[in-house]
């Protein structure tokens, strides 16, 4: 019997490799892209947050809402004794749990924090949609100023254009404060609901629960239906309405450019005023790069007594992948060794161990052989490995305390004293004459 891994989900190799059809690249390419997130976010003045992966089912019930898809059809949940557990489908509600457990409002003034990690959505796999995928994002809690709304933005796109993906659209909109989604559900409903025998099941089953999500939807009957609909952004009270032209205000001064979308509602239920959506046109049907929003509700609804304000985005990592192959960045491959040692006989292969140890001591990526394999493999191994010289030691210069030291792009040799080893592998420059 042999396993594989679980559908929707993928192993991440040394080196690039293929999953169900897709890409995935090896581990130094994610690290590059993690380590792009933390300085980007170090650049925003962001500080980072790790929260479990197993949370309480009801957080992210509250959370996210009930009638969600998320909620409602895609999560891994389970029980064990009188716990319910879920894997975070998303990290904005354990950010805000965290913030409201620990009181993070006591640090002063408002909490920048951003978060790298894996969340789980029971959805079907397909091209950019796993059941295990991974995110970056950042909540910024603790304001109600739409300048906050606009750093968000500015750091997700900050993280897209570091990484060299230029083809990306932003979209935006606004579905206004408490008072403004209540009157807009009943006008939608009042709109769609003699039209209702036209719309799909589920949309039907919506409009009865949650008339918003219609939306955006991608039938093309519906959408037709939908042209003639009111749209929220016109039903925006004042204050609403002169945030919203804030946030709008603060994105052009930032040079951002967005194009308004009244359709925007995404598919979690926190959201208030600002939603966005960064989106590739490369990645055909989960087109979506990230999204976010302000959303100064949740914290009450996590059972808060006073309101916390706060706005957020999360970005895939899969589909970050998609949009670098697409634009053809070029990522970083596995650290090559600066040394392979090869042994020449038993007493050398015993002691290269030593000095080896001795050279990763001073800080040199040094390999050795491990299978007492002939100078010719050893070779091999060292050039298969990218390594920039091989550390040639048989019973003559373990006598005499030098090694042979090849530079394996040009095959240039000399010999250098073991003692002078580090220094001239750190240099990454062969003497002239050792
Ligand atoms: P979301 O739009 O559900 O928002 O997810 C954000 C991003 O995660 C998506 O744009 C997509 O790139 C990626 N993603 C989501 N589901 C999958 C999947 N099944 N497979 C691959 N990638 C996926 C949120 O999660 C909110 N917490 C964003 C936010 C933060 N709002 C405020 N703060």
């Amino acid at each position: 019997m042999t396993f594989r891994n679980i559908t929707g989900t993928f192993d991440v190799l040394p080196d690039e490799s293929q999953s169900d059809g897709s890409t995935v690249p090896g581990t130094s390419a994610w690290r590059h892209v993690e380590r792009t997130v933390h300085d980007v976010m170090a650049l925003f003045n962001m500080q980072e947050i790790r929260t479990p992966v197993l949370e309480p089912t009801e957080l992210i019930a509250r959370g996210v809402g009930q009638l969600t898809d998320i909620v409602s059809k895609e999560m891994f949940a389970f029980e064990r004794g009188d716990t319910h557990y879920v894997l975070r489908p998303e990290v904005t509600a354990p950010v805000m749990r965290a913030y409201l457990q620990h009181h993070l409002q006591q640090r002063g003034g408002v909490q920048k924090l951003y978060y790298i990690g894996p969340c789980f959505r029971a959805e079907r796999p397909q091209k950019g949609r796993y059941r295990q995928f991974h995110q970056f994002g950042s909540e910024i809690i603790g304001t109600p100023d739409p300048r906050a709304d606009a750093e968000t933005i500015a750091a997700m796109m900050a993280v897209y254009r570091a990484l060299g993906v230029t083809d990306v659209r932003l979209r935006l909109n606004s579905l206004g404060d408490e008072t403004t989604r209540p009157t807009y559900k009943n006008i939608l409903r009042e709109y769609l609901e003699p039209h209702a025998h036209q719309l799909s099941k589920a949309s039907q089953e919506r409009l009865r629960t949650n008339p918003l999500r219609i939306l955006d939807t991608k039938d093309e009957k519906e959408r037709a239906l939908l042209a003639g609909a009111p749209l929220l952004v016109e039903h925006l009270g004042d204050d609403a309405r002169a945030y919203y032209d804030e946030v709008k205000h603060c994105l052009r001064d930032l040079d951002i450019s967005y194009a308004e979308d009244p359709f925007l509602v995404r598919g979690l239920d926190y959201y208030t005023h600002t939603t966005f959506e960064l989106e590739s046109p490369n990645l055909g049907a989960q087109s979506a790069l990230a999204g976010g929003g302000r959303y100064d509700l949740l914290a009450e609804e996590l059972g808060s007594s006073v309101r916390v304000p706060a706005v957020g985005f999360a970005a895939g990592f899969e589909r970050l992948f998609l949009a670098l192959a697409a634009e053809q960045v070029e990522l970083p491959g596995a650290a090559s060794p600066q040394a392979f040692l090869v042994a020449l006989g038993d007493e050398a292969a015993r002691r290269v161990l030593p000095l080896a140890h001795a050279l990763r001591r001073e800080g040199i990526r040094t390999g050795l052989d491990l299978k007492g394999r002939s100078m010719k493999a050893q070779m091999r191994e060292a050039n298969r490995q990218s390594a920039a010289f091989a550390v040639i030691i048989g019973d003559n210069e373990l006598a005499a305390e030098r090694a042979q030291v090849k530079r394996m792009d040009t095959g240039d040799q000399v010999e250098v004293p073991f003692s002078e080893l580090a220094r001239m592998l750190a240099t990454g420059v062969l003497p002239t004459q050792a």
